[in-house]
C-alpha cells in the first residue's frame, strides 16, 4: 500500500472539509488523497469503484443507523475500514460518549475520530489502519467465551484446555486466551506462565492499540497459545472497562484465528460486551441442583440477549467425581429444557495439571475421557467456525520485554 492513501469523507459539511485539509497538512508519512461523497448512497457507489482505504462518516443520534452503511461498505469492498467522526457534545443518543462508541463499535465501525479534528489523532489513526503494508484485510477470527452463573464449576479448566487444543492445531500465534476474570485470574499460572503484562495493559492503551502493540502484551505458550492474562490485583482491575474490553476484543479478533475468553460469574456490562462479540457462548453446568437450576435461568437470559441456540453450547461438566443421588443427564436436560452438547467428564489428574501448570492437553490422555470430550469439543468449532484466512502468513510477532516495549511506545 501506498503512503497515499484513499479517504472518502461523507457528508455535506463544508467544514469538515477543511478541517481535513488543514490536518493533513502537518501529517509525516501519509499524504492522503481525500473524496467526497454527499450521502451513504453515493459513498456506498464511489466505495465499489474506487475502494479507498477509509470511509469517514459522521456519527450523529443513534450509532446503530451506521451498521447497514457499514455492512453494505464490507459487501462492495471489504479491504475498507469505516472511521467514526464524532463530536463528544452533539452525540444526541442520550448516553455519554463512551457508550456510543460501544454502540458504534457493534455497528462495525472501525474506528473514531473526534471533532473538530486534530492532526494527531488523524496521524494516530493512518498509523493503527494503515501501518502494515503488506497486511491484507482478513476474516474476522471467532471469539468464544465461556460463561456461568456459578465459580468453581470448569470455566478456566474449559477455556485452558480448549485453547490448548485448539492451538495444538493451528500455526502459533493463532489462538488467543483472554482471562477475564478480573478478581482471581487462574489462565497464566495454569499454563506456568508469569507475564508481566495484563488485560489491564491494553486497557490503559486502549486508545492507540494495534495489532503489534497487543501481540507485545500477550504471553506466548510453548504450545503457540498466546495469553492476555487477568489483571495482576483489584487495582490494575480497575483499568478495565466494558468500553475497554470491546476494544481489545474486536481488535483481538482481527488478529487471531480464535479468541477463547474465561470469564467469570457475573452478568453487568462487562460480559455483555464480551457476549455481543461473541461467535458462541459455552454454558458451564455443573450437575448439582443448585447450578443447574442457575443455568436454567441463564440460558433464557442469553436468548433474550440475541443469543439463538445454536450459538451457545450447553457444557454439563462433572467436576465432582459421581455420588450417588446425583443428577443425571436426562434430570440435567429436563431442567435446562434442552440437550446438553458435550458432557465433560471427571478427570483427577486436572488437579495436578493445575498445580503443575502442565496443561491436561498437553501432557494427559487425549484418547478418552476428559481429553477426548475437549478434543469434540475442539473438532465442533473447527467444522462449525472455521476461520479460512488464505495463504497469507501470520503478521510475525514482536520479540523483546514487553514492558520495555510498552514504556518506549509511550
Ligand atoms: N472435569 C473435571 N474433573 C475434575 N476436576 C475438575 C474438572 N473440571 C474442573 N475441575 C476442577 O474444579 C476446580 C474449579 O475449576 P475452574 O476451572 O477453576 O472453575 P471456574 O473457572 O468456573 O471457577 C478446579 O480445581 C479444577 O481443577
Ligand atoms: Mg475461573
Amino acid at each position: 500500500m501506498s503512503t497515499t492513501p484513499h479517504i472518502l469523507i461523507v457528508g455535506n459539511d463544508s467544514s469538515l472539509q477543511s478541517e481535513f485539509e488543514a490536518a493533513l497538512g502537518s501529517l509525516r508519512k501519509w499524504t492522503p488523497v481525500l473524496h467526497h461523497a454527499r450521502s451513504h448512497r453515493q459513498a456506498v457507489e464511489v466505495a465499489r469503484s474506487r475502494h479507498p482505504e477509509i470511509i469517514c462518516t459522521q456519527l450523529e443520534g443513534d450509532p446503530r443507523a451506521i451498521k447497514p452503511f457499514a455492512e453494505e461498505i464490507q459487501a462492495v469492498s471489504p479491504g475498507t475500514s469505516v472511521v467514526a467522526l464524532y463530536r463528544p457534545e452533539n452525540l444526541g443518543f442520550g448516553e455519554n460518549e463512551h457508550t456510543v462508541i460501544i454502540e458504534a463499535m457493534r455497528s462495525q465501525v472501525q474506528d473514531f475520530l473526534r471533532r473538530p479534528l486534530a492532526a494527531p489523532e488523524l496521524q494516530q489513526l493512518l498509523d493503527r489502519l494503515l501501518r502494515r503494508p503488506t497486511e491484507v484485510r482478513r476474516e474476522l477470527g471467532r471469539i468464544l467465551s465461556f460463561v456461568s452463573n456459578k465459580g468453581g464449576v470448569g470455566k478456566s479448566t474449559m477455556s485452558v484446555s480448549t485453547a490448548v487444543e485448539l492451538a495444538r492445531r493451528v500455526e502459533p500465534g493463532r489462538v488467543l486466551l483472554v482471562d477475564v476474570s478480573l478478581h482471581l485470574g487462574s489462565c497464566a499460572p495454569m499454563l506456568d506462565l508469569a507475564p508481566t503484562t495484563s488485560l489491564a495493559s491494553a486497557a490503559r492503551e486502549k486508545s492507540r492499540l494495534d495489532e503489534t502493540l497487543l501481540r507485545k502484551l500477550v504471553a506466548r505458550h510453548e504450545c503457540g497459545l498466546d495469553v492476555l492474562s487477568a489483571p495482576i490485583d483489584a487495582v490494575e482491575a480497575a483499568d478495565i472497562d466494558d468500553e475497554a474490553l470491546t476494544r481489545v476484543l474486536a481488535l483481538a479478533r482481527r488478529s487471531y484465528d480464535y479468541v477463547i475468553v474465561d470469564t467469570f460469574p457475573m452478568l453487568d456490562g462487562m460480559i455483555m460486551a464480551i457476549l455481543d462479540l461473541s461467535d458462541r457462548a459455552y454454558v458451564i453446568a455443573q450437575n448439582t441442583v443448585p447450578n443447574v437450576l442457575g443455568c436454567a435461568r441463564l440460558l433464557p437470559v442469553l436468548l433474550h440477549l440475541g443469543y439463538p441456540r445454536e450459538r451457545t453450547r450447553v457444557v454439563l461438566n462433572n467436576n465432582f467425581e459421581s455420588a450417588p443421588g446425583g443428577l443425571t443427564l436426562s434430570d440435567v436436560e429436563a431442567r435446562l429444557e434442552r440437550e446438553v452438547d458435550f458432557v465433560v467428564p471427571y478427570q483427577k489428574r486436572l488437579i495436578t495439571a493445575l498445580n503443575t501448570g502442565r496443561p491436561y492437553m498437553l501432557h494427559g490422555n487425549r484418547w478418552w475421557g476428559f481429553g477426548r470430550t475437549v478434543k469434540k469439543l475442539v473438532d465442533d468449532i473447527q467444522d462449525t467456525l472455521p476461520v479460512s484466512r488464505g495463504a497469507e502468513a501470520p503478521v510475525a510477532r514482536m520479540e523483546g520485554d514487553p514492558a520495555a516495549a510498552l514504556a518506549g511506545a509511550e
